[in-house]
């Protein structure tokens, strides 16, 4: 009986080595161990054996079956590790690769250029103004000395809203002149720096642009003042306290006198030609680039807005934003700022 025995564990042995999931690890021990088991079925002959034996040939049963019970708690462990290891094989990481940095981008270099003008003219005691992008023609033009039948308008490509009355995207930053005059009394030391839109598309040409405004409105503010402070700071645009200025006669509805400003060439300093006789291609060879308009203030401006025109005056300038980074950073295209292609845009 004790051979017996010892064969069925064998026997049971090498099922629970031939077990692979937990189910037939469990019908096993139920075949050799459950109550009406393999185990039990050889244990009913024990009753008939002598007493003497009975009693060696039980406890030696005994023990054997709590070895037979070890083994099945041994073969669900060992499964489990097998699993566990099946995963390590499949699903392993390495904990000590060095992270994926996430993308971090930076601001755009026509922002960037917008807070080193605040910086600039807040040196000079000039605070920051807003207006709308989407304007009325009120402010647009007519407050502006620009009446509808002003040849103005349509220089301006304007490009009017569908379905709301008289309101157009702006077309210049010259209407927060008028929005802030009305809302402030003088002495008046504003910029404005925003997005502008006029039908307009080429290589130096986008329906959308930046502008520059400048106002500064006091008493006695004169010419000397308007050139003293253009001239100072184109020269901390360009880093650079050799630019001059000229100013050519021009017309602009909402100033009189009105100019075109323009500067010494950055690149050839004016020359028009750099070391060796090379033609500077920025200014064409001319030594001057135009940077905008500018006047002094007409005093019907003044008037709309609620000044009093005899006892103030003042100048006002409007730049191309776009135009001086364009300068500045010797980019040739102006659409390279809006086309969003990274390569562009990492560079600055
Ligand atoms: N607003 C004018 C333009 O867009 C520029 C300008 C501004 C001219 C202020 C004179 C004074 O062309």
């Amino acid at each position: 009986m004790q051979s017996k025995i010892q064969h069925l564990k064998s026997e049971m042995l090498a099922a629970l080595h031939a077990a692979k999931t937990e189910e037939a690890i469990r019908e096993t021990e139920i075949k050799y161990l459950g109550r009406s088991g393999l185990f039990n079925e050889i244990m009913k002959s024990l009753k008939d054996l002598p007493d003497e034996e009975k009693k060696t040939v039980g406890k030696a049963a005994n023990v054997t079956k709590k070895e037979m019970e070890e083994a099945v708690s041994r073969r669900f462990i060992s499964l489990e590790s097998e699993r566990l290891g099946q995963i390590a094989e499949t699903e392993w990481l390495d904990v000590t690769v060095p992270g994926r940095k996430p993308v971090v981008g930076h601001r755009h270099l026509i922002s960037k250029f917008i807070d080193d003008l605040e910086i600039i003219f807040g040196k000079m005691g000039f605070t920051v103004a807003e207006g709308p992008d989407v304007e009325s023609e009120h402010y647009n033009f007519n407050q502006l000395n620009i009446p509808p039948d002003h040849p103005a308008r349509d220089m301006q490509d304007t490009f009017w809203v569908a379905n709301l009355p008289n309101t157009v995207l702006r077309t210049q930053t010259s209407p927060v002149q008028i929005r802030y005059m009305e809302a402030h009394k003088p002495p008046v030391r504003i910029i404005c720096m925003g997005k502008t839109f006029r039908k307009d598309s080429d290589a130096t040409h986008s329906p959308m642009f930046h502008q520059l405004e400048g106002l500064m409105v006091d008493e006695a503010i004169s010419m000397a003042n308007l050139k003293a402070i253009i001239t100072h700071t184109l020269q901390q645009i360009f880093e650079d306290p050799s630019i001059k200025t000229r100013f050519r006669v021009s017309f602009f509805p909402f100033v009189e006198p009105g100019m075109e400003v323009d500067c010494t060439c950055p690149i050839c300093h004016g020359e028009g030609k750099l070391p060796d006789n090379v033609p500077c291609r920025l200014c064409k060879q001319c030594g001057w680039l135009e940077i905008g308009g500018a006047g002094m203030v007409h005093p019907k401006v003044l008037k709309n807005a609620g000044y009093d025109s005899k006892k103030y005056t003042g100048f006002a300038f409007g730049f191309g934003l776009d135009r001086m980074v364009m300068i500045k950073h010797r980019i040739n295209h102006l659409r390279l700022f809006f086309e969003n292609d990274l390569r562009f845009i990492r560079q600055f």
